[in-house]
């Protein structure tokens, strides 16, 4: 074995995780069957946006050993003693863990695994897929997990975007099968700096996917409140303000268009063979509810309540602030919504890929403007007075993450803008790309 670590699947987790490896002087091997992603890497491009990336990839590529080279052969990953999987794990739409990325990339390896090779699932899985992976191996190799090879489940718990700020600090679960397989996993994780926290694979699984569950139903109740306060004709952020303000058991968040690809599914992992089945799903239902609110919100708000023939402006495409994954996002829910009310969309995100708009043309002439995503950069009184300035005159803007301050999910963008300078003091608007 020449290499130290492959990690088999280039995407949002792999590819930086496998540069990470590499600066750490590691010899890596990265490995995707999608030619695009290893073609921009072994050209020293990024193929998605993830901050700081690009400085390490141009680091590695320059360091006089060479420590990362790209292949779409599975096979190639058997030059490494640690093979770290980093594949998509979708759920099906009947709420089950679609793992044949995996029983893919493991039908591809199988007549290359020798003894001392160390498999380790970093993708999100499903309780007892770590154990399905190592019986898979000795069914079909004969090989004595924990023994002969190694199998671990060690996920990955970082947010994108984040990923070179965290990946030294967070501490890093490492789930063995058998008495070595965790010594094993931790031996090539630990060169990445974080503490490793050893427990059992099916803890593992079930920490991570925990972690994403208690972020989706944390997320459900400022939006199902959101709803209820619509409802009764409160405002949310009051609500928030009093239910939070100076308790000592407080901590409601905020509400906004909660989705992305791990979000989404991981949910349906745990509820897949659930003992209390439904719970996950109300929390996904209100969550995937939160477009169709904004949608009828609007509707009610315009003259004829009516979306008919109406402009409306989309701003932000990414499934979270400050990324330009467009993965699972919701705002095409939106927009899909919005089209079936014959409502004319006009959408404009600074780091979409696919968005051909800039946000003047989207918003300019708009009946709504609906703030899909909150970037970083639109989080300012001049945003919210440059769009009042460029819409028609008495347009509605749906806001539910609040994002100019002005404390109201729903009203007239320009009265919104006036409220908000009134209190902030007067913003000059900049002009926005
Ligand atoms: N994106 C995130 O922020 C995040 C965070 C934590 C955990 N996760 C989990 O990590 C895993 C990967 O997520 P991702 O967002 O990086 O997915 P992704 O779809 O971006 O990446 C998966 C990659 O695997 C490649 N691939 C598919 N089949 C292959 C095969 N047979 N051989 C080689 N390569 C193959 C695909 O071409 C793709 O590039 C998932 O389980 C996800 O739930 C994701």
């Amino acid at each position: 074995m020449d290499l130290d670590v492959a990690v088999v699947g280039l995407g949002r987790v792999g590819l930086p995780l496998a540069l990470a490896f590499a600066d750490r002087g590691l010899r890596t091997i990265g490995i995707d069957v999608d030619a695009s992603r290893t073609d921009a890497v072994a050209a020293g491009r990024m193929p998605f946006f993830e901050p700081g990336a690009d400085e390490v990839l141009a680091r590695v590529q320059g360091r006089a050993d060479a420590t990362l080279e790209v292949s779409r052969d599975v096979a190639q990953a058997a030059r490494a003693k640690h093979v770290v999987l980093t594949l998509g794990t979708p759920s099906f739409s009947h709420i089950e863990i679609d793992v044949s990325q995996i029983r893919s990339v493991l039908d591809d390896l199988l007549p290359h695994l020798r003894e001392g090779h160390c498999l380790v699932l970093r993708s999100t899985i499903a309780p007892g897929t770590t154990e399905f992976v190592a019986g898979y191996l000795e069914l079909h190799r004969g090989l004595v997990v924990g023994r002969d090879v190694f199998v671990a489940h060690v996920p990955e718990r970082i947010a994108a975007s984040r990923f070179f700020d965290e990946i030294s600090t967070l501490p890093c679960i490492v789930g063995g099968v058998g008495e070595r397989s965790g010594e094993e996993a931790a031996s090539v994780f630990a060169a990445l700096g974080a503490p490793i926290v050893q427990t059992t694979p099916v803890e593992a699984e079930l920490a991570k996917i925990w972690t994403n569950i208690l972020r989706y139903t944390l997320f459900a109740l400022p939006n199902r409140l959101m709803m209820e306060c619509e409802q009764y004709g409160a405002n949310v952020f009051e609500v928030i303000d009093l239910i939070n303000r100076d308790y000592p058991r407080g901590g409601m968040k905020l509400p906004g268009m909660t989705a992305g690809t791990c979000l989404r599914k991981d949910f349906t992992f745990s509820e897949e063979r659930s003992p209390a089945p439904g719970m996950l799903l109300a929390v996904s239902r209100v969550n995937e509810s939160v477009p169709l609110f904004l949608v009828d919100g609007l509707k009610r708000r315009l003259p004829g309540e009516t979306l008919r023939a109406r402009k409306v402006a989309v701003l932000g495409l990414a499934f979270k602030s400050d990324t330009d994954d467009e993965r699972d996002s919701l705002s095409f829910k939106l927009i899909r919504l919005l089209e079936r009310e014959l409502a004319l969309v006009a959408a404009h995100d600074p780091l979409s890929p696919s968005s051909t708009l800039t946000l003047e043309e989207a918003v300019s002439g708009a009946d709504a403007v609906v703030l899909a995503t909150n970037h970083s950069d639109w989080q300012d009184a001049a945003t919210l007075e440059r769009i009042a300035a460029l819409a028609a005159p008495g347009a509605v803007l749906a806001d539910p993450w609040d994002c100019f301050g002005q404390r109201a999910v729903f009203g007239p963008a320009s009265e919104l803008a006036a409220d908000v300078a009134d209190r902030d003091g007067h913003v000059a608007a900049q002009p926005l790309a």
